[in-house]
């Protein structure tokens, strides 16, 4: 097992680094964290409520999103170029240096 370094910057612009074991999603080491990311549907993909916004270079890294992830996406708040589902994106090596912004409104379509 291997460690990563993540980032996130928290929607009040805070910054909250974490060395982490491989094998969680980035939903679970934020939850862990005590960093205030919903994850409403506790990674059904049915709300969006763990949008996260990753550095560029870290999400060109990544394997394209499902076309369920995509659709989940489409009705993010404040949804950008870079934004994924932290319910959906495990940490691995390829997350190693990223930045992981969380928008600062999140839309809970499951009205949770
Ligand atoms: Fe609901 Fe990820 S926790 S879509």
């Amino acid at each position: 097992m291997s460690f990563v370094c993540v980032t996130f910057v928290k929607a009040d612009g805070s910054e909250v680094s974490v060395e982490t074991e491989t094998g969680v999603t980035v939903l679970q080491l934020a939850q862990e964290q005590g960093i205030d990311i919903e994850g409403a549907c506790e990674g059904n993909m049915a709300c969006s409520t763990c949008h996260v916004i990753l550095d560029k270079d870290h999400f060109n890294k990544l394997c394209p999103a499902s076309e369920e992830e995509e659709e989940m996406l489409d009705l993010a708040a404040g949804l950008k170029a870079t934004s994924r589902l932290g319910c959906q994106l495990m940490v691995d090596e390829s997350l190693n240096g990223a930045r992981l912004t969380l928008p600062k409104i999140t839309k809970n379509i499951l009205g949770l």
